[in-house]
């Protein structure tokens, strides 16, 4: 299985941090955020990554990271040179799949506790589709929030004001390689971005779209207050 982790964007939310240096290079507890992610991916047996950057911080990035042997793994870098959503980051990996190929997805500002490895393993024994990692949360409104239906996800809501459930769809996903024909199949939304909620509901209305609940802690780091949380727990401090 072949990972990509999504680090474009501008994290709007976290300036004036973000002014200076790019959101996934904040620290969160002892490391850089984009480093829990690469850790999480090699804690997993996943070790080629492509890594999809914007252009600020990029030299950065390379200065810091590599090409990954330090930490085990191999590093690929894609340039998302303007923020027009998560599924045109992910659409600048298709280069890096073959058509036989899997991958894991991890939104660079999600931090949580479990290994992916059990959920790896669950999507690889699945023969095609698409897997998401839902967890339970307090305000739904600002996430994906899955329709579940008889054991499964009906279809995704992208903040939702009225959430049908109190689950969110994390930004963890897990696709086989007709992720890049979906994803060139989507429109822009409203707000001018090819979200990564349509491309999943492609997977939802085809009866592909699997999924599993994160228990330990997990964390958007979008925002100053859930930035400090997230470093808090990596630190050691209790569980969600
Ligand atoms: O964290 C989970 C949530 O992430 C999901 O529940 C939502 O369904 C999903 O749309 C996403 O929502 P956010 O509003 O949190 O996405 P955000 O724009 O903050 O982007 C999250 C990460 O995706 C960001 O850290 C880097 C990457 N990204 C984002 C954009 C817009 C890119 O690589 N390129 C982009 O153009």
């Amino acid at each position: 299985m072949k990972g990509v982790i999504l680090a474009g964007g501008t994290g709007t939310r976290l300036q004036p941090l973000t002014l200076v240096v790019n959101k996934h290079l904040l620290p969160v507890g002892r490391k850089p955020m984009i480093l829990h992610a690469i850790e999480k991916m090699h804690e997993a047996g996943i070790d080629d990554i492509l890594l999809v950057i914007g252009k600020q911080s990029a030299g950065i990035y390379a200065d810091f990271l590599g090409n990954g042997e330090q930490w085990g793994v191999r590093l690929t870098y894609k340039i998302q040179d303007r923020a027009g959503g998560i599924a045109e980051a992910l659409l600048l990996a298709e280069s890096f799949i073959r058509p036989e190929d899997r991958l894991t997805v991890i939104l660079g500002d999600n931090l949580f506790e479990e290994s992916l490895e059990p959920f790896a393993r669950s999507f690889l024994s699945m023969t095609d589709g698409a897997r998401v990692l839902l967890k339970q949360v307090n305000d739904p409104r600002r996430y994906g929030v899955p329709v579940l239906q008889d054991g499964r996800i009906a279809r995704i809501e992208e903040k939702p004001e009225n959430p049908l459930s109190d689950y969110c769809v994390t930004g963890i996903y897990f696709y086989d390689s007709t992720v890049f024909e979906k994803i060139r199949s989507i429109a822009p939304s409203p707000r001018g971005e090819l979200e990564i909620t349509d491309v999943n509901n492609l997977y939802a209305a085809e009866g592909k779209l699997s999924y599993d609940v994160l228990n330990g802690w997990w964390i958007d780091a979008g925002t100053i207050d859930s930035l400090n949380e997230a470093g808090n727990r990596v630190l050691g401090g209790g569980k969600s």
